[in-house]
């Protein structure tokens, strides 16, 4: 089936590509022979409409997807029959990468990329697809939110309104009784400059501007929501050479210079339990 997809949706080939460009080197951060299947097996062509995938852009890919596998794995060992959900999962591979037999897994994206995604992966037992936007309230009332429920948002608040992602989050923090959140979210510096020029590194391929971004205020106000706790942001895992081994994590520990990169946020769900 020839792909097709556009706008937010095909950000989602975006993140594939350079996740899959990253597992295909021997010394990969990010072991995803899935991803690798899929990018071969795809009726898409990836380099003609992102150019090469540049190894510095793959590898922060896959350490961004591993910084949030820490996060699920690290939510599994609490609670083994816990259930995850992936808001704009798009053709995310995670499920493979973290599965350890008992995790109930839920997908929410919107219907062309559900459809996609069952045409494409396999399923299974423990896994649901939903079709229906992160921002309907529908999704959340398939999930058994008296359990411990983590809720991933990896690569989608920041192409929301900030309404709506204030709305997204409340609506999880009131009805998830305990687990947490884990998203990622851009500094509004970035969300400026985006859509103006191409991605670096790609061949020309401009994706959609970003619409939120986080700043101190907004930190405070996501952190005072109720049901909402331990705002924190995470660091990256060490990654190969110089610049993912010690620059990146360098400037993670430097407040200034890491309120102006892509930040992963985890926050609690519930004031009894740890997520
Ligand atoms: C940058 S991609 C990220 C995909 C995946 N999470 C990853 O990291 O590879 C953004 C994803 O958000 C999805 N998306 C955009 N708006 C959405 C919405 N309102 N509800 C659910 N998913 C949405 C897109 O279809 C796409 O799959």
């Amino acid at each position: 089936m020839p792909v097709t997809l556009d706008a937010v949706p095909e950000t989602l080939l975006w993140n594939l590509y350079h996740r899959a460009a990253e597992a295909r080197r021997p010394d990969t951060v990010l072991p995803d022979p899935r991803a690798v299947e899929l990018v071969d097996a795809m009726d898409f062509p990836f380099e003609a409409r992102f150019g090469p995938a540049a190894p510095a852009l793959a590898q922060w890919q896959a350490l961004r997807a591993a910084c949030f596998d820490r996060e699920v794995r690290r939510f599994l060992g609490r609670h083994p029959g816990g259930t995850v959900v992936a808001l704009g999962e798009g053709l995310e591979t995670q499920f493979w990468r973290v599965d350890q037999g008992t995790v109930r897994w839920i997908g929410v994206d919107l219907s062309e990329v559900i459809a996609l995604r069952r045409e494409l992966l396999p399923g299974d037992p423990r896994m649901r697809l939903i079709a229906c936007s992160a921002l309907d309230e529908r999704w959340l009332d398939e999930v058994d939110t008296a359990a411990p429920v983590l809720v991933t948002a990896q690569g989608l608040l920041m192409y929301l309104a900030r309404d709506d992602v204030h709305r997204l989050l409340t609506m999880c923090a009131a009805r998830i009784a305990a687990g947490g959140l884990v998203f990622d979210a851009v500094s509004p510096r970035m969300r400026d400059r985006s859509g103006r020029e191409p991605a670096p590194g790609t061949g020309g391929y401009r994706p959609p501007r970003w619409t939120w971004a986080i700043d101190r205020d907004e930190r405070r106000l996501i952190g005072a929501i109720p049901n909402i706790a331990d705002l924190e942001t995470l660091r990256l895992p060490r990654g190969r050479g110089v610049a993912f081994r010690y620059l990146v994590p360098l400037a993670q520990s430097l407040p200034p210079l890491r309120n102006g990169l892509l930040s992963i946020l985890r926050a609690r769900l519930g004031a009894q339990r740890r997520p």
